[in-house]
C-alpha cells in the first residue's frame, strides 16, 4: 500500500492532522497500535486553549464539544491559607479556555475519520520506519496477523513519548534536551460534583494539588505524590482527606469537596523534553514523540495541535504549490512555540509543587512569586496569556 503521508499513532495529534490533510486534499493513512476502546478511555488532559478549539471547529469537529464543553474564563490559585483568581478575557484581550476532556476530542476525531477520512487502522503495531533519508520512506507494521508495510511519500510519528519514530533518527543527528520532576501525580476521576466552578491549584506545604473537572458531576482530581507511588496505596478516603488538607477551604469559604466513588486512579510521572530537530529527512515528528511537558500548565494537547496546524498548512502548501519552504521550516516553526509551553509548564510546576530537597527559603520564593501573582496585573496577565495559549499565526 502507498499514501501521501504515513502517520504512526491515532492519539490527538494523528487524528488531527490526518482531519487536517483530508480536508486539504492529502491522502493518509494512520496506524494506531492500540484498538479503538483503549484509545477513547485513556484518561489525560482536559483543558483546550481557544486556538485548539478554533482548528477543531475549522475541521468540522467541534459540534459537540461547542454543546457540551464548559467555557472558563480564568483559574483559582491558593496558597498560604488564601485564594487568588487570575482572570483570562480582562489580562489578554479577551481570551478564555474550555474543559473539554481528551477523551472526548479523540472520539469525535476517530468518529469523522471512520466516517469521511482515510484509513485508519487499529491494533496495528509499527515496528520500523526505513529509508527516512530516501523520497520513499517505508513503514512496517503488523496488523490482523500479518506483517505488512506502507511506502509513503512522508512519515509523521505522532507515536508519543515511548514511540518507534523518534528511531528513524540516526544517533547524533538529534539531541533530546530533557528534566525529569521529583514528584508524580496521583490522578482521579469521581462522581462528585466539582468545589468550584473553575480550576483551583493549590500550593501547599503537603505539596500540590489541583481540583479540575469533566462536567458538572465529575470532578478530575490531582495530587502530588512521591515518584514510585502506587495508587493502591491511596483508598478513596485518604485521597480526600489529602486533598481537603491541601485545598485547605474550609477556612473562610466555609467549603469542602464534595465527596463521591473514585471510578479512576493512576499516577503520571512528571518530565520535560524536547528532541530537536522535529523532522529527519522525510520523517517528521509531532505531539508527544517530539515534545513532553509536566501536565501542570495543560499545554500538551495544546502543543499537538499547534504542531500538526503547522504541518497540514506545509503539506497543503507543498501540495498546491510545490514549495518545501513551510515544510523546510517546519521545525523551526514549531520549537519556538514548543520551548515557550515549556517554560510555562517549568514555570508553573516549580512554582505550585513543593520539591522534597526544597528549603524554607525556597518555599518563600515560591510564596512571593504567587504573591506577585496577585498583586501585580502585569505578572497576571503573564500567565493569563501563556494559559490561555498565543495565537497559531499564519504560519504558527
Ligand atoms: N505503532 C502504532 N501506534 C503507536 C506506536 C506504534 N509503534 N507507538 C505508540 N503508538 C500510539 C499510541 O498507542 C497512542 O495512541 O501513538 C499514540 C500516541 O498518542 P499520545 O501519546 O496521546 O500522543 P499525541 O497524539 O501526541 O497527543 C499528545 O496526549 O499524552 C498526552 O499529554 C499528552 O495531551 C497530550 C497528548
Ligand atoms: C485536567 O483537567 O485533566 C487538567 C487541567 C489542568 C491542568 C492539568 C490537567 O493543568
Amino acid at each position: 500500500m502507498h499514501t501521501t503521508v504515513g502517520i504512526i499513532g491515532g492519539g490527538p495529534s494523528g487524528l488531527l492532522l490526518a482531519r487536517l490533510l483530508h480536508r486539504a486534499g492529502i491522502d493518509s493513512v494512520v496506524l494506531e497500535r492500540r484498538d479503538r476502546v483503549f484509545v477513547e478511555q485513556r484518561q489525560r488532559a482536559g483543558i483546550l486553549e481557544q486556538a485548539t478549539v478554533d482548528v477543531l471547529r475549522e475541521a468540522g469537529a467541534g459540534a459537540r464539544l461547542d454543546r457540551e464543553a464548559l467555557v472558563h474564563d480564568g483559574i483559582e490559585l491558593r496558597f498560604d491559607g488564601r485564594s487568588h483568581r487570575v482572570d483570562f478575557p480582562s489580562l489578554t484581550g479577551g481570551r478564555r479556555v474550555v474543559v473539554y476532556a481528551q477523551t472526548e476530542v479523540v472520539k469525535d476525531l476517530i468518529a469523522l475519520q471512520l466516517d469521511e477520512g482515510g484509513p485508519l487502522l487499529f491494533d496495528a503495531e509499527v515496528h520500523a520506519v526505513e529509508g527516512a533519508d530516501t523520497d520513499r520512506p517505508l513503514i512496517r507494521y503488523s496488523h490482523e496477523g500479518r506483517e505488512q508495510t506502507l511506502s509513503c511519500d512522508y512519515v509523521v510519528g505522532c507515536d508519543g513519548f515511548h514511540g518507534v519514530a523518534r528511531g528513524a533518527v540516526p544517533d547524533g543527528v538529534s539531541t533530546t534536551f530533557e528534566r525529569t520532576y521529583p514528584y508524580s501525580w496521583l490522578g482521579i476521576l469521581a462522581d462528585a460534583p466539582p468545589v468550584y466552578d473553575e480550576l483551583i491549584y493549590a500550593h501547599s506545604e503537603r505539596g500540590f494539588a489541583l481540583a479540575s473537572m469533566r462536567s458538572p458531576a465529575v470532578s478530575r482530581l490531582y495530587l502530588q505524590v512521591p515518584n514510585g507511588t502506587d495508587p493502591a496505596d491511596w483508598p478513596d478516603d485518604r485521597i480526600w482527606d489529602e486533598l481537603d488538607a491541601r485545598f485547605a477551604l474550609r477556612d473562610g469559604a466555609g467549603q469542602r469537596l464534595k465527596r463521591g466513588p473514585v471510578t479512576q486512579k493512576s499516577v503520571l510521572p512528571m518530565r520535560s523534553s524536547v528532541t530537536e530537530p522535529m523532522r529527519y529527512g522525510r520523517v517528521l515528528l509531532a505531539g508527544d514523540a517530539a515534545h513532553i511537558v509536566p501536565p501542570t500548565g495543560a499545554k500538551g494537547l495544546n502543543l499537538a495541535a499547534a504542531d500538526v496546524v503547522v504541518l497540514a498548512r506545509a503539506f497543503a502548501h507543498l501540495k498546491d504549490s510545490g514549495s518545501a519552504e513551510l515544510l523546510d521550516a517546519y521545525s523551526d516553526t514549531c520549537l519556538r512555540r514548543v520551548w515557550r509551553a515549556e517554560h510555562f509548564s517549568y514555570f508553573m510546576t516549580s512554582t505550585l509543587h513543593t520539591d522534597p530537597r526544597q528549603s524554607p527559603f525556597d518555599t518563600r520564593l515560591q510564596l512571593s512569586q504567587l504573591e506577585r501573582i496577585a498583586t501585580s496585573p502585569h505578572a497576571a496577565a503573564e500567565l493569563a496569556e501563556n494559559y490561555t495559549g498565543l495565537p497559531l499565526g499564519p504560519t504558527a
